[in-house]
């Protein structure tokens, strides 16, 4: 079994995702001065996002000199210990170059083939979630509740859908959502914002369809621990996977189980 990270290496983390949000937030605070480019239609990437994750790159190979790395932002590092740590360095670009604040630094660890901890950083929010497998998640240090159930009088499904998702696909998830699951829907731009809401109990559960690894990593472990599951198979998922995926409580899964299969990836 794997065994909790020790509590250095926690406070560690939670001070690189800290410090990587300081980095965010200079870049934030001259926004009309960041170079944005794109990677396609409405899919942006900013000097932050690079700047970001050559920061977090930095720390965790000195902190954890053995330990592997991947990023979005093109971080692949192969380490010797068989644990990697992956990063998104700023979830929810679009929302960043808006100004708008529901953006964060995400930081997961994939250790014997799945997320076993996670740090995510929401400067603008304030928020620092942090959990994993054997130890209590936290929300700015404080115990986060467990989670089950879906009132059906307000059940409600965080979506979100990579730029490249056809139109089709994205109008099926939300007809299915809205008409069979009779569910309302929460869409913010920004898979790891949506994942803190499932956290505080704000939405029931979340589909995300085209994420990556790198969308999940953090969230996962740490939602795992208060009793949200996901679709996930990573036994038959690697790092460049492009998911199809569900999390929530154990009655959310069920309920939209009809739309997303246990280990779907996105089809080709
Ligand atoms: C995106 C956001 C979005 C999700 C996309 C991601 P980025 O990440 O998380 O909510 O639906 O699939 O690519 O590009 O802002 O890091
Ligand atoms: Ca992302
Ligand atoms: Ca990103």
């Amino acid at each position: 079994m794997t065994p909790p990270l020790e509590k250095s290496s926690v406070a560690a983390v939670e001070q690189l995702a800290r410090d990587a949000g300081a980095v965010a937030l200079r870049h934030f605070e001259a926004l009309s001065t960041v170079p944005v480019e794109s990677k396609g239609h409405l899919d942006l990437v900013t000097a932050a996002d690079q700047d970001v994750e050559r920061f977090l790159t930095e720390g965790l190979a000195k902190a954890f000199p053995e330990d592997g790395i991947f990023g979005e932002e093109g971080a692949a590092h192969q380490g010797t210990s068989g644990r990697t740590w992956v990063v998104d360095p700023i979830d929810g670009t679009f929302n960043f170059v808006r100004g708008g604040d529901q953006w964060a630094i995400s930081i997961g660890l994939y250790e014997a083939g799945q997320p076993t901890f996670g740090v995510i950083f929401a400067p603008l929010r304030s928020q620092i979630l942090v959990g994993g497998i054997g130890l209590a998640s936290t929300l700015n240090g404080e115990r986060l509740a467990q989670r089950s159930g879906l009132d059906s009088s307000r059940a409600s499904c965080g979506v979100g859908f990579h730029p490249v998702i056809p139109v089709e696909l994205r109008l099926e998830t939300l007809r299915f959502v809205l008409e069979d699951a009779g569910m309302s829907f929460r869409c913010c731009g920004s898979a790891t914002l949506s994942l803190i809401e499932v956290a505080l109990g704000q939405v029931d559960g979340y589909l995300g369809i085209g994420e990556s690894s790198w969308d999940l990593m953090a969230a996962l472990p740490i939602l795992d621990q208060i009793g949200i599951r996901s679709t996930v198979d990573w036994k038959n998922t690697d790092l460049s996977s492009k998911l199809r995926f569900a999390c929530g409580t154990p009655e959310f899964l069920q309920a939209v189980a009809p739309i997303v299969d246990f280990g779907a990836t996105l089809e080709p």
